[in-house]
């Protein structure tokens, strides 16, 4: 007799309200409105105004998330994130606390653009061993704090925002049940995505940091071609663990990297484009917290079904990738993505 599954029970997203458009960018960065949408299929994304940081993200859209799962309670909050609030300590058990989940098991899974995916997979774990029962998980970035203001490139990809999904303990077979998550790294790779500075590395060479190496800087044709590869690979492993042809995918939620990359995938994986959930050109790549994002918007927004076979995979730095596969329940989402000009 198999154990139990963790089973999703309600979505949230929270964006931050100030949207910075490609014009806002092409304003003070060599850049144009027409370059960024071809190259990358985004118009727009939302930015953190001073003071608010991952933490506040993650509050937002948690709280979300369990009031559409019906209950304010969880025994476990995991936060997926690139940005935290500060080095140390990990931002999750303060965001358990805000949202009145003191004494909850709180921890920050680190995966770049694939922190989601690393981190459903460690919650279903905890829930298949007993070990949880209700785990709020939630991915969230304040990703326009580690962007160097002066490049172009990262300026017009990253935004901010903060999506998460509750699990509850069921039955593997029911609808809204995660399966076997697929995961990897390859680290010969780690320099194409970093921030040099601020770790022990730079810190135990002595001498003060390079101002500039405190920003996150990415080699993006490289990423791109990995990107690709990487979470088809991924894709395809998933799809087999779960016994499903491509052609039985109903909606594809890749992380939203750039648009020609999820393009690639889902011509790669022969997933038809009217498949692919896409939401990048209103929020940019928002790193862990795209795919949670994503879901909670299309959910609410009825694209993504009760019964729907859904797909998810994702592709970041260290370089990590994963997939996943999961029957889509009936479940509510929350949504709140007031906007505000920049
Ligand atoms: O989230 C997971 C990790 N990240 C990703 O998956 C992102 C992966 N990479 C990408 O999405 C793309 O590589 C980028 C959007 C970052 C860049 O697009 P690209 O088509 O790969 O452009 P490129 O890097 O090959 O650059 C082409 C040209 C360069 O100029 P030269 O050398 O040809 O003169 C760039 O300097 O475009 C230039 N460029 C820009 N021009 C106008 C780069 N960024 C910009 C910009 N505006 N914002």
């Amino acid at each position: 007799m198999s154990g139990p599954a963790a089973v999703i029970a309600g979505l949230g997203a929270w964006l931050p309200p100030r949207v910075v458009t490609n014009d806002d960018l092409a304003a003070r960065l060599d850049t144009t409105d027409s370059w960024i949408r071809e190259r990358t299929g985004i118009r727009e994304r939302r930015r953190v105004g001073a003071g608010m940081a991952t933490g506040d993200l993650a509050v937002e859209a948690g709280r979300l998330a369990l009031k559409a799962s019906g209950s304010d309670s969880a025994d476990t909050v995991v936060l997926a994130t690139t940005t935290p609030d500060r080095p140390c300590p990990a931002t999750a058990p303060e965001v358990a606390a805000r949202l009145g989940l003191s004494g909850a098991a709180a921890f920050d899974v680190s995966a770049v653009c694939t922190g989601f995916l690393y981190a459903l997979a460690a919650a279903a774990g905890l829930v298949a061993t007993g070990t949880a029962e209700r785990v709020l998980l939630i991915g969230a970035e304040a990703y326009s704090t580690i962007l160097d203001p002066d490049d172009r490139t990262t300026a017009a990809i990253f935004g901010d925002g903060a999506g998460a999904v509750v699990l509850r303990a069921g039955r593997p077979e029911e609808p809204g049940a995660v399966g076997r998550c697929v995961l990897g790294s390859d680290g010969d790779h780690s320099d194409l995505i970093r921030i040099p500075a601020g770790g022990s590395r730079q810190r135990s060479a002595g001498g003060p940091a390079d101002p500039q190496d405190h920003y996150f800087r990415m080699d993006g044709r490289k990423v791109y071609r990995h990107a690709v590869e990487r979470m088809t690979a991924a894709a395809h492993q998933a799809l087999a663990a779960a016994g499903w042809t491509a052609d039985e995918v109903d909606r594809l939620a890749a992380h939203q990297a750039n648009a020609r990359i999820t393009d690639a995938v889902a011509e790669r994986l022969g997933v038809p484009p009217q498949r692919r959930l896409a939401n990048i050109g209103r929020v940019g790549n928002t790193a862990a917290a795209s795919v949670p994002l994503l879901l909670a918007e299309e959910t609410a927004a009825g694209r993504l079904r009760e019964g729907d076979r859904t797909l998810l995979a994702a592709f970041g730095g260290g370089l990590t990738w994963g997939a996943a596969t999961v029957v889509w329940p009936r479940v509510t989402a929350y949504v709140n993505t007031e906007a505000e000009a920049a």
